[in-house]
């Protein structure tokens, strides 16, 4: 269901993070209204970091109708919205607003957009697989409920430090967790998630060759950054099935737009146009 549309004007949202001059929302949210021929605007907003409470007020004014939020905003849109889907609940953080009859709603499209890109684009159904996420800050506790709703075999979680992958498994019934360091008890993933930010510091993280299994995907969280220390550690390991995560940017936008306007865009052409070659 269309959440709020405008008869003859254009509808207005946005992206909100900081800092925002990387996002690729505008440019795939463009693409969606051109290629649904939706009168759409869709801007970037650079929000202080103090000051998100005030830039959705200060947007809301202008007749926004919806906002995606990136870092650091997530834990603030979950603090700000007065209606939240079970996602938002679980996660407590949010990436996507919409303004209805005076309420805020709250969605969380990370983990669907994560899981979509897996199955449906990169044909690797989680059922029955053993899934390893690597790291449990937000970008982690954020896209597990969608992928436990797969049905995977074994869905590890390891973090550097154990006391976080322990509180995250007890909101998330049938997550492993384990510490980096004690990893060598496990072998044989077939899909592994580095959901960590390791790499954005230039930190790289010790992992033994044989928790891939035989056809692994090594899937990166960040987009856009080439082959990653993560990538790199898995493609020495002699894994072939390395991805990014445009994709789940792509798919989670691709749900934000559908939630806020009830159509679901096309994601192939957008992704194949966004995707730089891992190198
Ligand atoms: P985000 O919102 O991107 O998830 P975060 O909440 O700060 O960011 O979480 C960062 C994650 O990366 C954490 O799991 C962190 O591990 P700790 O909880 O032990 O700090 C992990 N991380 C960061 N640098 C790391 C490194 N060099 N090796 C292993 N894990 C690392």
């Amino acid at each position: 269901m269309a959440a709020q549309l405008s008869g003859g004007m254009t509808d207005l949202y946005a992206v909100i993070g900081n800092p925002i001059s990387q996002s690729k929302s505008p440019v795939i949210h463009a693409a969606f209204a051109a290629s649904l021929g939706h009168d759409v605007e869709y801007r970037a907003i650079e929000a202080p970091l103090d000051g998100f409470r005030s830039a959705i007020e200060a947007f809301r004014a202008a007749g926004g109708l919806g906002l995606n939020v990136t870092a650091p905003f997530k834990l603030d849109a979950f603090e700000l919205s007065t209606v939240r889907s079970q996602p938002v609940q679980r996660a407590e953080a949010s990436n996507c607003l919409r303004f209805v009859n005076g309420r805020v709603e709250a969605e969380n499209f990370d983990g669907t957009g994560l899981r979509i890109d897996i199955e449906d684009n990169l044909a690797t159904p989680l059922a029955g697989r053993r899934i390893l996420i690597l790291g449990a800050g937000g970008a982690a506790r954020g896209v597990l409920a969608p992928l436990l709703a797969g049905n995977p075999a074994a869905l590890v979680l390891a973090n550097r430090s154990i006391t976080k992958a322990v509180a995250i498994a007890e909101i998330f019934p049938g997550v492993e967790p384990c510490a980096l360091d004690n990893l060598g008890r496990y072998t044989g993933f077939d899909v592994v998630i580095n959901a960590t930010s390791a790499g954005l510091h230039g930190e790289v993280m010790a992992l033994s060759a044989s928790i891939f299994a035989d056809g692994a995907l090594a899937y990166d969280l960040s987009y856009g950054k080439g082959l990653t220390s993560f990538l790199h550690t898995a493609k020495s390991a002699g894994v072939d099935r390395l991805h990014d995560g445009v994709g789940m940017v792509v798919e989670q936008a691709a749900e934000s737009f559908a939630w806020w306007r009830g159509v679901r865009p096309a994601t192939r052409d957008i992704i194949a146009q966004l995707t730089k070659p891992l190198t």
